[in-house]
Parts: structure tokens; C-alpha cells; sequence
């Protein structure tokens, strides 16, 4: 145990570390904040049912009020609380996919306090597949409203220190519980509406999804490459300028040769410009860049591998002295849907087309 600025920092190496969970259980029912390791990234955990939590946490975040906390649950049945009715198609989609990173959104229950769901008559929950987070829901005895343990506009937290980095000093607890595995964040689902809608695409992919159901429809303003209309988008988090690195990014997309041979080129000419400028490549394609700055995310045949080093790789270009990153585009298929949707983001949609 150390402690940061005020904010506690345990190691949980596994679910049966009991003393350590049961005071981050205490802390919610005090009405604190924990932060906790899932499945995708960190979340930071308050009582879902505490409207003063809620605002902790948007005040925590410097998150806008307005954008909904998901709420986690340790078991299924414990949604029967919080919703106003259970569709069908949830049922089945829950067998299928949970615990995992499948968030639902419901027609929300009234005793779910509108400052959890950001003033909406509906409410997105998910139960995450990690053990020491269920082991933590549990022990607090109350759903976790969890929204990702970032300071609002920076990556999400996929290792404590980068919960450490946003918010130590500012919340009671960090549960550090090392990497998380997926990486980016939970797929968000609207099985409020038929058939369902992806509200943004993540660590479930829509290949799996559609094995179950395959009629489910994708919100379009996710998938486009230029910057969503704010009325359009569905989910009121995909409207803010998310994962914003401090480096200017820059995302080539096209067939992997074209990309290569776009980059070496706008990599030369801010070189000669005197810009410091580094590579987010693919194991694949790093050899093309010779002796150019590059970082391997991951590799083009395993997508999950550049979905899991993403925003650790783009915090890693905040910490070094990049002016400016030029990022390899990946494939619209499986982990590279949700990829490509932050990663167009934190480019702010400047795309390149090779
Ligand atoms: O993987 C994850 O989902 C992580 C971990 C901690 O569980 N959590 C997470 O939460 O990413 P957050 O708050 O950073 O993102 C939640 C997203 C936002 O885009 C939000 O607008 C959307 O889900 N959302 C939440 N409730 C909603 C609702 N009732 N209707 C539509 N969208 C909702
Ligand atoms: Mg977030």
C-alpha cells in the first residue's frame, strides 16, 4: 500500500485478497470513490444510487454533467432493480456476453438517481469480466457507477499508473490490479430500440454480436470518418473530443504499402520543417520506416494487440517531446472498429487517405 496525494494505492493481485476489497467496499458505502481495474480499462467506481457520488465523480473527471455513467453489476439479476423493463433480445445478448464487455442500455428504473444517468430516462449497465471488479461490486454491496478513470479528454486508463497519473489526489482509492487485458472500452448496445443499435463500437466486437443477433445496426456517426454532427450522435460521450493526446495526430488510412509509403513521405517533410514527429506502426510495417522514429502498437494480424496498447501508446507520445504522430490506419473488421473510432478521434479527424 502507498499513498499518492491523498488517494490510496493497493495492489490486488487476485479476487481473494479480501481485506483489501472489503475497505474499497467501505469506501462506496461511505459515499467514496475507488478506482477499479476491469476487463477494458479502469473504471472510477462510485454508488450508483448516490446522486453525491455521481456529481464526485463528474467533479473527479472534470467530466460534463451531461454524459451518463455506466453502471456495473456483479450478478444479471441485480439489473431487475435499476430497469424499467428487460427486452427479450437483453436476455439472450446477457446468456451470451456477460460478464464481458457488453455495456445494455435500458429504459432506466426511478431509483436510479438522473444525475447517474445524466439526466436520461435510460441507463447503461454492464457486468465486467475481471474478478477482483465483481469481487469489488460485491463487497460494496451497492451497483458501481463506473465511467472510465480518466481526467475527462485524456486516453483511458489501462494501468493504475495511468490512474495514478489523472487522478491521485483527487479520489480516496486506486485498485492496481495491473494491465488490463481488452483495452479499449466496452461495446455500448441500445436494446431500447428494434432491433438493437451500437452506440460505440469496443471490446465485444460486431462480428460476435451479430453470431446472436444478427439484425443489430451500427450508430452511423461512429463509423465515419469525419467529425459527427453533435445532434446525430446517440451516445453523449462519443460527442466530446475524446482521447486526446497533446502530440497533433494525424491517421493514414489505405491499403498497408500506400499507408507506409504516405507516412515515410509527411514524415520526411515535417522532419525537414524541423517538426519532431514519430510513427504509430504495425509490427508489419515498422521495417518499411528504416531509420525513422517509430512505435509498434501491435500487429495487423491480431487487432486485440493494438486494441490493448493504444492508449498506453498514445500517453507514452504525451510524455516524450512529439510535436506531431502519424498513425497507421488498421481494418474496419472485429477490435479494429473500435480502434479506428478512438483513433480517429484523438486525431480529431485529420485522415489522410493513401
Ligand atoms: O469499458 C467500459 O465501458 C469502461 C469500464 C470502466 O467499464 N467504462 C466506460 O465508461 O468507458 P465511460 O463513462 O467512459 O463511457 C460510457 C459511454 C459514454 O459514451 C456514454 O455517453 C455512454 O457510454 N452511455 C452511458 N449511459 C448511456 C445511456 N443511458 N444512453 C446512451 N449512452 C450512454
Ligand atoms: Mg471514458
Amino acid at each position: 500500500m502507498q499513498i499518492i496525494k491523498g488517494t490510496k494505492v493497493i495492489t490486488v493481485a487476485q479476487a481473494a485478497d479480501l481485506a483489501a476489497i472489503k475497505e474499497a467496499g467501505a469506501i462506496i458505502r461511505r459515499g467514496g470513490l475507488v478506482a477499479f481495474p476491469t476487463e477494458t480499462v479502469y473504471g472510477l467506481g462510485g454508488n450508483a444510487l448516490d446522486p453525491e457520488a455521481a456529481a464526485k465523480i463528474y467533479a473527479a473527471k472534470g467530466r460534463p454533467s451531461d454524459n451518463p455513467l455506466i453502471v456495473h453489476v456483479a450478478r444479471p439479476e441485480e439489473i431487475e432493480d435499476l430497469v424499467a423493463d428487460i427486452p427479450m433480445v437483453a436476455e439472450k445478448l446477457i446468456e451470451h456476453f456477460w460478464p464481458g464487455p457488453l455495456t445494455l442500455v435500458f429504459p432506466a428504473a426511478n431509483k436510479v438517481p438522473r444525475k447517474t444517468t445524466g439526466g436520461l430516462d435510460t441507463v447503461a449497465i454492464r457486468m465486467p469480466a475481471h474478478p477482483v471488479a465483481l469481487a469489488f461490486i460485491e463487497a460494496s454491496a451497492y451497483p458501481i457507477a463506473g465511467p472510465s478513470a480518466n481526467l475527462s479528454g485524456r486516453p483511458s486508463p489501462t494501468t493504475a499508473q495511468h490512474v495514478i497519473a489523472d487522478l491521485a489526489g483527487r479520489i480516496d482509492m486506486i485498485i492496481d490490479s495491473g494491465h488490463t487485458g481488452v483495452g479499449v472500452e466496452s461495446t455500448v448496445l441500445d436494446v431500447t430500440v428494434n432491433p438493437p443499435q451500437v452506440l460505440r463500437p469496443g471490446g465485444l466486437t460486431l462480428e460476435q454480436l451479430r453470431q446472436v443477433v444478427p439484425t443489430i445496426t451500427v450508430d452511423p456517426t461512429t463509423v465515419q470518418d469525419t467529425p459527427p454532427e453533435i445532434g446525430r450522435v446517440r451516445a453523449p460521450g462519443m460527442k466530446y473530443k475524446h482521447y486526446a493526446p497533446k502530440a497533433e495526430v494525424l491517421v493514414v488510412e489505405g491499403q498497408p504499402e500506400n499507408i507506409t509509403a504516405k507516412i515515410c513521405e509527411l514524415y520526411d517533410a515535417y522532419v525537414s520543417c524541423g517538426r519532431r514527429v514519430a510513427i504509430m506502426a504495425t509490427a508489419e510495417t515498422a521495417p518499411s520506416y528504416k531509420e525513422r522514429r517509430v512505435a509498434i502498437v501491435g500487429t495487423r494480424a491480431n487487432l486485440g494487440s493494438v486494441a490493448a496498447n493504444l492508449f498506453d501508446q498514445l500517453r507514452r507520445f504525451d510524455a516524450s517531446d512529439v510535436e506531431g504522430v502519424l498513425a497507421e490506419g488498421v481494418d474496419m473488421v472485429g477490435l479494429g472498429l473500435a480502434v479506428m473510432n478512438r483513433l480517429r478521434k484523438a486525431a480529431g479527424y485529420r485522415i489522410i487517405k493513401a
